[in-house]
C-alpha cells in the first residue's frame, strides 16, 4: 500500500506570503529555523500517513463543502514550548473558518480517518526548532483574505520538507 503523508491548508496568496515572510525575517537569526517563504501555510486539518487510494474519495468529499470567503487577521505572535514553534495566530477565529475545518474533518472522517478531536488552535508556524520564548516584535497585523483551501501532500527530502497542493477549491 503506497501512502502519502496529507493535511488540508489555506495557502497564502503571494502578498501575504511576502508580509508573512517579513514577520519572520523581523525575528533574531538565532531564533531557530525559519520556515522557507514558499512552505508557509495554515494547517486546517492533518491527517498523517494516508493510503493513496483514499485521495479520490478526499478530493470528491472536498470538493462539497461550501463555506463563504473570509479574511483573517493575523495579529498574535507566539511560541510553543513543547513544539518549539513560532507561529502568528488570530485573536479570535472567524465562525467561517470553523465551518470549513468542521467541513474538511467530516471529510477525513467519511474517510474512515483520524480525526484530532482537540479544540481547533489555528496558527501559522514562522519558526521551527525555537528553543526559547520571544522578545517583543511590533508588527502591523497581517490581514489576510481567504478565497480557497487546499489537499497537500508533504515530502521529507534530504534539502528539507516539500509541500505539493494536490487539489485546491474555491470559497463560495
Ligand atoms: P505545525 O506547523 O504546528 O508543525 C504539515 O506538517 C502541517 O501539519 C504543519 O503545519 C503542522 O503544524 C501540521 N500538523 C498538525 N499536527 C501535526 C502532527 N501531528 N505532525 C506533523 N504535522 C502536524
Amino acid at each position: 500500500m503506497s501512502r502519502s503523508r496529507l493535511f488540508f491548508a489555506l495557502w497564502p496568496d503571494e502578498e501575504t506570503r511576502e508580509r508573512l515572510y517579513a514577520v519572520s525575517r523581523a525575528l533574531p537569526d538565532d531564533c531557530g529555523r525559519r520556515v522557507a517563504r514558499d512552505n508557509l501555510h495554515l494547517t486546517l486539518a492533518f491527517l498523517g500517513g494516508v493510503d493513496r487510494a483514499l485521495i479520490p474519495g478526499l478530493i470528491e468529499g472536498a470538493g462539497g463543502i461550501r463555506v463563504r470567503t473570509f479574511s483573517l487577521s493575523l495579529e498574535r505572535l507566539g511560541w510553543f514550548k513543547r513544539a518549539r514553534v513560532i507561529w502568528l495566530a488570530p485573536k479570535s477565529v472567524p465562525e467561517p473558518l470553523l465551518r470549513l475545518v468542521a467541513g474538511v474533518n467530516g471529510v477525513i472522517r467519511r474517510s474512515r480517518l483520524r480525526v484530532d478531536e482537540r479544540p481547533y488552535d489555528p496558527h501559522l508556524t514562522l519558526v521551527r526548532k525555537a528553543a526559547r520564548p520571544l522578545q517583543e516584535l511590533q508588527f502591523d497585523p497581517i490581514c489576510w483574505n481567504i478565497s480557497d483551501f487546499c489537499l497537500v501532500e508533504s515530502n521529507t527530502r534530504p534539502a528539507g520538507v516539500e509541500y505539493k497542493i494536490i487539489e485546491s477549491w474555491p470559497l463560495s
